[in-house]
């Protein structure tokens, strides 16, 4: 028998098409959050300069993080009867965003362009907990708790580029190179 993506089942309480529609909507959170942990590592080995490890050790925990909101979310997707798909091919096929620009560069340039990269994750989690928080709560949770995961991550980046009158030094910059230009 052929596999279908979608099953014929949906977590209780839900229709199945609505059940399929929020699980759906976790395919791209996925797609996003694996490109994510990937910019993390391909940052982590290119970061250069005098404040290294801390930048290049703060990056671990966060790529463990994310691996370990990807799981939720692919698991999330299956418990409501839609097969995820964890695949590079579909990521690429799927994703409205260039990879990540900047190669081996300064822990600076890193930090600003990472927070660029943040703000485009957060920014499509509220999206999707807009467009199925009122479909279902269950799935709504989990992807508030990671949105403020998330959150807090990017603080650790804007951190390095704060300066004390609260003003980031990559403000305003549209592009990663941009961003990294400006805060050099
Ligand atoms: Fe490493």
């Amino acid at each position: 028998m052929a596999a279908k993506t979608n099953a014929g089942f949906t977590v209780p309480g839900l229709s199945l098409a609505n059940g399929h529609k929020v699980a759906n909507a976790l395919q791209m959170r996925i797609h996003a959050f694996n490109d994510l942990q990937l910019t993390l590592k391909h940052a982590h080995w290119n970061v250069v300069g005098r404040d290294f490890i801390g930048v290049h050790e703060m990056l671990d925990p966060q790529i463990d993080l994310v691996r370990a909101m990807i799981d939720a979310l692919a698991e999330r997707m299956a418990t409501m009867g839609v097969a995820p798909n964890g695949l590079p091919g579909a990521l690429v096929a799927a994703r409205s965003w260039d990879d990540y620009d900047i190669g081996r560069a300064s822990t600076t340039e890193h930090l600003a362009a990472l927070d660029l990269v943040y703000t485009g994750v957060i920014t499509s989690m509220r999206k999707t907990i807009e467009e199925i928080g009122k479909l279902d709560p269950i799935t709504e949770d989990i992807l508030i708790g990671q949105t403020g995961q998330l959150e807090q991550f990017q603080w650790f980046m804007r951190s390095h580029l704060e300066n004390s009158a609260g003003e980031l030094s990559n403000a305003s910059a549209r592009t990663e190179k941009g961003a990294a230009k400006k805060a050099k």
